[in-house]
């Protein structure tokens, strides 16, 4: 089997990563972070573009069946662009939005945090046209988060402060989901639920997107054969210190 290869800003993709295992365990992945750029949120798409053209040379000697972008912002700016120079499958990302306008009660309000940039790009802006649901839908940006998460803090008081300034213009009363529209805000999760009143859902699309994937991959199951090990490459660099704390991440996730 060829390998696929998941890609993001940092450590944001590797929950999307976790859950490719679940449903894939033998399946080959290298997974590529480009921490030295990291994070993509606050750059411009042409910024993003360039990186993602290095990103795609780097992985030339892997012969990948498939690249998952597992990054909203990535996506955003780039997975166009991208397919436009590869002849094999770029899977995406997009914020949850379609699974929460559809789960909730039409009175209640969407809450979709993602990175700036996804938040300013105009896909989801027609994401939400196609669903309807301006009236229904509030942005919410939770940029530093990425930052805090690539330091490995999920859950300081200093996090949590910065998660309660950023809920505060909202009335939660009448939000009836939040979607993590941004991989790295899945570590957040547990913090999330502890500040936000326990009505709202938090919806986020990793299991959507790695079912996509699987359909248009080439998978089976070894049954004898071990489960293989992820190789990890931090901005076209095997990663080597780095790669403790990636699989610390995997297990959060
Ligand atoms: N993990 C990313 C996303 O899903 C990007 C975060 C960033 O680098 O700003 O959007």
């Amino acid at each position: 089997m060829r390998p696929v290869a998941i890609f993001d800003s940092g450590i944001g993709g590797l929950t999307v990563m976790a859950e490719v295992q679940r449903r894939m365990p033998h399946l080959p992945l290298i997974f590529y972070a480009d921490q030295d750029h990291v994070p993509y949120g606050n750059k411009t798409p042409e910024r993003i573009r360039a990186y993602m053209i290095e990103v795609l040379e780097d992985l030339k000697p892997y012969n990948i069946q498939a690249l998952l972008l597992a990054c909203n912002t990535a996506t955003s700016a780039a997975a166009d662009f991208l397919r436009a120079q590869t002849d094999f499958p770029i899977v995406g990302m997009e914020p949850a939005v379609k699974p929460a306008v559809l789960k909730e009660a039409v009175d209640k309000k969407i809450l979709v945090s993602a990175t700036d940039l996804t938040l300013r790009l105009d896909k989801l802006t027609r994401l939400i046209k196609n669903l309807a649901a301006e009236d229904r839908v509030q942005r919410l940006s939770l940029q530093e988060l990425v930052a805090f998460a690539e330091k490995g803090d999920f859950d300081s008081p200093a996090v949590e402060q910065y998660l309660r300034d950023q809920l505060q213009p909202y009335d939660l009363s009448t939000v009836g989901a939040l979607v993590l529209g941004c991989t790295h805000f899945l570590y957040f999760k547990p913090l999330l639920e502890a500040i936000l009143p326990p009505a709202i859902d938090i919806i986020d699309g990793n299991a959507g997107t790695v079912k996509q994937l699987q359909k248009l991959i080439v998978y089976h199951e070894d049954g004898q054969g071990a489960e293989p090990r992820p190789q990890f490459i931090v901005s076209g660099r095997p990663a080597s210190k780095e790669e403790d704390f990636f699989q610390a991440c995997l297990r959060r996730s």
